[in-house]
């Protein structure tokens, strides 16, 4: 049997909500809190956006035109701890509210998910850690991006820090698969040039960690080869030209179909490794992703030999025929040069990271729901060397 026929035989889903794009996406919000039948909208946002940018403004507009009440919570860290969603669900129950509508980066958008799984599920939110354990359905959900990196508004991932046990726990279900994604590239202008590298090298990690992902299928394939082009393409752009409309739309795509592919694909140990960092240290996530994803993409190299070669192909390598040792120390100095070229020059030591952390920070990693799905099986010794060589 033909390799590429045996692939259709494994059995894999995908899931996947209704979303907008376009500019003015985030206009709509009004229009689809009424059509979803929310008679009072929690409107999840952040400090920065609403005292920088419009969009808050804009998107309580769009409440006020379609006759909607709303409330404004914004008592969202980045890195959400547990009990800012908490607050939230308590916010929520008591002014009445049916509807959520979430406005912003990730953080805003996963603490958004984890009150409206309290809301419907009593309990605490770190009681919903781990695979399918949504029982009842959350209320309606809308997600408008603000930085095109983590998809949250496609995916079934919501990760919330545990600030009592010093880490990330992930909740994966489909219950938070969000109703509908509003994808408006315009929103995406507000962020600085950091903001706009990490997002970016979030969201390319996620295509390349979903395209090489044991969990991977035809499909998410498809979502992350064409993830990766976008982004390799256009992040570069946007960093020099930040108001074009255009490349940010084109990173936002990317940032759009990595989602749909990581979202059913899964990750690796790139993003474990990170969740370790961000959940023991409080470490920014795109960062310590754009940092760990050449070294990680290194050692995969011959787990996902073909897989690799062809992100080589898109990164304008050829590395068929090296000997693997040499092309995948290419393949991760090219995404080292990429990095660097965006503006993000960083280590982990740079970030305070120290080796007396490391036996904490690899128990973590090894332990996270994202190593499952790294194409080779890791041990300690390969987890530490990979910290090692970020360091
Ligand atoms: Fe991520």
């Amino acid at each position: 049997m033909k390799k590429n026929h045996s692939s259709f035989l494994d059995l894999r889903k995908f899931v996947a909500p209704e979303f907008i794009f376009g500019v003015g996406a985030r206009k709509l919000a009004g229009r689809y809190a009424l059509n979803f039948g929310a008679r009072k909208v929690l409107l999840v946002s952040d400090k920065f956006l609403h005292s920088k940018t419009s969009w808050v403004d804009e998107v309580e507009q769009s409440f006020k035109d379609a006759g909607i009440p709303y409330v404004l919570f914004m008592e969202v860290s980045p890195n959400p701890r547990s009990a800012e969603v908490m607050h939230g669900a308590t916010v929520f129950a008591n002014e009445h509210c049916d509807g959520i509508v979430a406005l912003g980066g990730g953080s805003v958008m996963d603490c958004a998910k984890g009150i409206g799984i309290v809301y419907a599920n009593g309990g605490n939110i770190l009681d919903f850690e781990g695979v399918d354990k949504i029982p009842r359905a959350m209320p309606p959900l809308m997600c408008i991006p603000t930085t095109s990196g983590t998809a949250s508004e496609v995916s079934q991932f919501v990760i919330i820090l545990d600030e009592f046990r010093a880490c990330k726990i992930a909740i994966v279900s489909k219950a938070v698969v969000p109703d509908v994604g509003l994808l408006d590239p315009e929103v995406t202008i507000s962020m600085d040039p950091y903001l706009t590298a990490c997002s970016g090298m979030d969201a390319l990690t996620h295509a390349i960690e979903a395209y090489v992902s044991n969990a991977s299928s035809p499909i998410t394939d498809l979502h992350a080869l064409e993830a990766i082009r976008l982004i390799w393409e256009a992040l570069p752009e946007v960093m020099v030209q930040p108001s074009d409309l255009g490349w940010r739309a084109q990173v936002l795509m990317g940032s759009l179909q990595a989602g749909l592919a990581f979202s059913n694909a899964i990750l690796g140990a790139t993003h474990a490794m990170a969740h370790s960092l961000g959940g023991f240290l409080d470490l920014p996530h795109g960062e310590c992703n754009a940092i760990l994803l050449g070294p990680v993409m290194q050692y995969n190299y011959s787990a996902c030999l073909e897989k690799s070669q062809k992100i080589g192909e898109i990164f304008g390598l050829s590395l068929e025929g090296l000997p693997e040792t040499v092309a995948a120390q290419q393949l991760c100095q090219t995404i080292e040069n990429f990095r660097r070229k965006l503006g993000i020059h960083n280590t982990l030591k740079g970030l305070g990271v120290q080796r007396s952390k490391f036996s904490q920070l690899i128990e973590y990693a090894l332990h996270d729901a994202c190593m499952a799905t790294n194409p080779q099986v890791m041990t300690v010794e390969d987890v530490e060397s990979i910290y090692e060589q970020a360091l």
